[in-house]
């Protein structure tokens, strides 16, 4: 391919210090060697000298050689171009395609909002915050619902989630459901996938084929039928077939059954001028209690599926108080400053994985993110008048295209007397495959066979969906190819297109902002200036593994072959994006040493959840039902036990004793798993084990020396083992898990793999397994045959755990990256990050304790955790600070260094957990190393320095107790928020040296003790 057909980079690659070093290395040989010679190793092989040599990899990966950065770039536009795009598509069932505002893009390049971490950090996350309360605001007005949460995967899992909430609500005494069979089958798949082996009871109630829609009457038949009174009725607004249901009738009769309404909707129809508002569903208007929908549309082209977005809304009103205690995941609520500035916030975090681990309401941890900031955007820039125009757009072109092409011969509307909003199924005269493959020659993608939706079908409905992007133009080429297919089509005839009823269309408008857009993007560039990008400074958080997100990785990933393929394409049309997912799975078969790979999990959570329906689907081939145990490490991240409880192994307590669920394993005191602990479970409950999971380095950075001892003794006992891979930036390409014993590991993308956090997601977990598995994967894999990739289904799946085929998108960025790493790059990468590990431990080792202890069978790999000497806790108590409050505030006060805090209070309640990653050099961890050094010094000095951090945030400490007591989650948008600035910002902190630091410090934090001090006499 010659240059000229490459589209050049939006950026110089040369003024980015990070994007062209080997292997995004910044590190020089010269300073590899001299941080070798600082902690004691000769060479990078003797990190993992004191890992037994049967688990170790030897010798180069089976992966290709590295590509330069060139040549990378032109190899993945030829990739993209290996996909084949429509002319025209009316392909859209469950991901329908919009356009993407140009704000989007925009947004999407800002890097302290693409690559920072979850705002847990609030003074340092503003940015974020923010565009995340937008989201929850623009929701709110959609479509009524007073509580809108940030979090969920995808419409799929989301509606997991919906019955796992409604459930709740109604405190486990209700746990059966009616789904409405005119759902997306895809989304029928995940529920029925997710909720096997759990209370959950779902019973699909089948829809009218004469209608296209449920009968009231067969889901009330189902209804009094069932032999337990119903916790929810779930239906869609637009249904699978693109008919609209009733939503008023449906929604009264749960009520009247005292069931939860859970709708499904797309955000997208809700605008001013299109369909009811989930809030107004009813006769009496109380309106539906659970909303689900998926979001990706309103941000993002298809990626061939993800990353999706999950909308998910509870009612949060004076007849709904207590609802949104039981709902999933994050909400962003207003809350203060101490100074009284306004700030946002995470809010009602205590039902959540990382505090309540195995009662927490939901696993999630990773979400996506950066997908509700994109979509704010996506929103935002229409406006009112924009998201409007859409929704009509999209009717529109429905009603001209379905007006035309009922006068071809044979050609009818399948359900001639039921509504349709922008999306029809239509009867042809010959098989719809033979139409869409006679179409796609043609270059049109015609639309979905979705004859096996309709009991009775002979293979002939197609349905076409339509949005923004179709116009005139394309309605014409769909006539033209048509024509060609079918002859020439008859004279129009009276408009004879079935009526939307009133009833079913919103009365108010949604009242969107219009703003300007040129101010929308000074808006988010001033928004990001509140965040930290790891592309500044090392940025120090255990566990999460912030390295550098290289760019190259976002250009290619939005290239239209690869970003507006759609899931449901053709497949001979979607080679390139299939060829990639091949060579993701057999890199990770090489990468972890085990036998296959699903590339359906899109965050670990749901790599864990993965696991163990695997583990669940294995042990019931057996016949091995009784397994209700499994064993997890005290030290373990709380979406571990978390994901247990959702996959079915509820902990049932006697006094001291747990009967069943989740049994935590003590630590030696190495902080690797007591053995003998295992040992004692083992023989307390024989045969009842299903499976373990271990975090391995554990989440202290150690790694477990014991681990395949364990993993003999589990399977010896027929269980199995999970293992936890969030820190395989440790042993990536040193550590063969087939030889340590694994059946089931999932690799975050966005930690090991270089994808952006995004401010909390969207992430992506492959998952590995053994061969003992494999006939259970979930979802499908993809082949190679003679005539291309093929996607092929493992004989026992467990079903679909995504709507399609996962995040896509961040397969591609990994394929990327794993392509500049090559056969070499994997080992030296996790090496180089163990070495940084290693050097900033050493260098902080004398100031600092480590914890758990550090001896010579635990030196730490990719991370280490220290706390407070204890002369600094006693004097911080003698002025009144405990010693868990002064850990969290010397967490923040990295923000006064323009870094980010390292990981705050886990897994040990007073520590400070710290990763460097590889992604700095020797100069940048020495002045890390010293600004920590120079923050204890500074304490030590005046231990009430601490009460005033941070101090150069856009925003003081924030009121965190104040905002959950009183939770407001949206506002009415009427003008663009005001902006913050950095008192300091990173970049200024970054330039400044770490004495000048310490002065401004200083001054500032005088004055505001000062400053309180006067207040304080002010109201003596
Ligand atoms: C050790 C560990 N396990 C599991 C997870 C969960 O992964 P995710 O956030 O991708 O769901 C994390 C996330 O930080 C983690 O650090």
């Amino acid at each position: 391919m010659s240059d000229c057909m490459i589209p050049s980079l939006p950026y110089d690659p040369q003024t980015l210090p990070r994007e062209l070093v080997r292997h995004y290395i910044p590190a020089s040989e010269e300073e590899i060697r001299l941080m070798c010679a600082a902690i004691g190793v000769s060479t990078l092989d003797d990190l993992f000298r004191h890992i037994p040599a049967q688990v170790r990899m030897h010798g180069p990966l089976a992966l290709p050689e590295e590509l330069a950065y060139g040549d990378l770039y032109h190899h993945m536009v030829e990739q993209s171009r290996k996909n084949h795009l429509a002319d025209v598509s009316f392909v859209g069932d469950a991901l329908p395609h919009y356009q993407v505002h140009d704000l989007v893009p925009f947004v999407a390049s800002l890097r302290e909002l693409l690559t920072a971490y979850t705002p847990y950090q609030p003074e340092r996350s503003q940015g974020t915050l923010m565009t995340h309360w937008l989201y929850q605001s623009c929701l709110t007005a959609l479509t009524g619902f007073e509580a809108i949460n940030v979090s969920q995967y995808d419409r799929a899992t989301a509606l997991v989630e919906a019955l796992h909430t409604a459930a709740r609500i109604s405190r486990h005494t209700r746990t059966h459901f009616l789904l409405a069979g005119s759902l997306f089958p895809q989304d029928i798949e995940v529920v029925q996938t997710l909720i096997t082996d759990t209370a959950l009871r779902v019973e699909i109630v089948p829809l009218d084929p004469q209608r296209g829609t449920v009968a009231l009457e067969t889901v009330r038949a189902h209804a009094t039928a069932a032999a337990e009174p119903l916790a929810g009725i779930v239906f869609p607004q637009v249904n699978s077939l693109g008919c609209l249901e009733d939503v008023d009738s449906l929604t009264d009769l749960a009520h009247e059954l005292g069931a939860q309404v859970i709708a499904v909707v797309d955000p997208m129809l809700l605008a001013t001028g299109g369909l009811k508002p989930p809030a107004a569903f009813g006769n009496d208007g109380r309106g539906a209690d659970v909303l689900v929908g998926e979001g990706q549309p309103l941000a993002l082209p298809p990626h061939f599926g993800g990353p999706g977005l999950g909308v998910f809304g509870v009612r949060l009103n004076a007849a709904h108080k207590q609802d949104i205690r039981s709902a999933p995941g994050r909400f962003v609520g207003a809350g203060y400053d101490e100074a009284g500035r306004e700030a946002k916030l995470l809010v009602l975090s205590t039902r959540e994985q990382h505090i309540r681990r195995q009662k927490a309401t939901s696993n999630i941890c990773t979400n996506q993110g950066f997908v509700t900031t994109l979509a704010a955007a996506g929103i935002l820039g229409r406006g009112e008048q924009g998201m409007q125009a859409s929704c009509a757009q999209a009717r529109a072109a429905a009603q001209a295209a379905a007006r035309e092409l009922i006068r071809f011969p044979g050609v009818e509307l399948a359900f001639p007397d039921t509504a349709f909003w922008n999306a029809f199924t239509l009867a042809l005269p010959h098989s719809s495959a033979e139409m869409l493959e006679a179409a796609r020659q043609r270059g049109v993608h015609l639309g979905v066979d979705v004859s096996s939706r309709i009991p009775g079908s002979s293979g002939n409905h197609l349905l076409l969906s339509f949005s923004d992007l179709h116009v005139q133009a394309q309605v014409d080429a769909l006539i033209a190819c048509l024509t060609d297919l079918l002859g020439a089509p008859s004279e129009p005839e009276a408009d004879v297109l079935p009526a939307v009823p009133v009833t079913y269309l919103r009365r108010d408008a949604a009242q969107l902002p219009n703003w300007d857009e040129a101010e929308l993007r000074d808006f988010f560039t001033a928004l990001s200036a509140q965040n930290i990008s790891p592309d500044l400074t090392c940025y120090p958080l255990g566990s999460c593994t912030m390295k550098y997100n290289p760019y190259l990785n976002e250009v290619v990933t939005v290239l239209p072959g690869f970003a507006e393929l759609h899931p449901e394409a053709p497949l001979q049309d979607a080679q390139g994006t299939l060829e990639v997912l091949y060579h993701i799975q057999e890199y990770f078969k090489a990468i972890t040493g085990l036998s296959a790979v699903t590339t359906q999990p899109v965050a670990g959570a749901q790599g864990e959840l993965v696991g163990l329906k695997l583990f669940q689907a294995y042990h019931r081939s057996r016949g091995e039902t009784q397994r209700d145990i499994i064993l997890i490490p005290h030290s373990a991240h709380g979406t571990n036990p978390a994901t247990a409880t959702m996959a079915g192994f509820d902990t049932v307590q006697r006094g001291s004793e747990i009967v069943s669920g989740v049994v935590e394993i003590d630590a030696a005191s190495s902080g690797q798993m007591n053995l003998e602990h295992v040992r004692q479970l083992l023989a307390r409950y024989p045969g009842r084990i299903a499976g373990i999971m271990i975090t391995n380095p554990n989440t202290s950075g150690v790694f477990e020396l014991q681990f395949q001892d364990v993993a003999e003794m589990i399977h010896a006992d027929g269980g199995l083992v999970y293992m936890d891979g969030a820190n395989m930036n440790a042993i990536a390409g040193w550590v063969d898990l087939g030889a340590l014993g694994v059946d089931a590991v999932h690799n975050n993308l966005h930690k090991t793999w270089s994808i952006p956090h995004g401010g909390g997601g969207p992430g992506d977990a492959i998952v590995a397994v053994s061969e003992r598995l494999r006939p259970f994967l979930p979802g499908v894999q993809v082949v190679k045959t003679a005539e291309g990739y093929a996607v092929e289904r493992s004989p026992q799946s467990i079903g679909s755990v995504h709507r399609h085929f996962g995040n896509v998108a961040h397969k591609i960025r990994a394929y990327t990256y794993l392509r500049a790493l090559g056969r070499e790059g994997v080992r030296r990468m996790s090496a180089v990050a163990v070495l940084a590990a290693r050097y900033l431990h050493q260098r902080l080792k004398p100031y600092f304790p480590t914890l758990p202890e550090e001896r010579d069978d635990s030196p730490r790999m990719h991370e280490f955790i220290i706390t407070l000497p204890a002369e600094t806790f006693a004097r911080l108590e003698s002025e009144g600070i405990s010693r868990t409050k002064a850990v969290g505030l010397f967490g923040k006060f990295f923000l006064d260094f323009g870094f980010h805090a390292p990981t705050v209070s886990f897994p040990e309640a007073e520590g400070l957990m710290i990763e460097p990653t590889e992604s700095y050099n020797k100069a940048e961890l020495d002045r890390f190393a010293d600004a920590v050094i120079l923050m204890l010094r500074l304490v030590n000095e005046q231990p009430s320095i601490l009460t005033t951090v941070p101090h150069f945030t856009p925003v003081d400490k924030i009121d965190d107790v104040s905002a959950n007591k009183q939770v407001i989650l949206s506002e009415h948008l009427t003008h663009l928020p005001s902006v913050l600035p950095n008192r300091t910002a990173p970049e200024h902190l970054a330039q400044m040296s770490l004495e000048a630091i310490a002065n401004a410090i200083r001054k500032a934090s005088a004055a505001k003790l000062d400053r309180s001090y006067r207040v304080r006499q002010r109201h003596v």
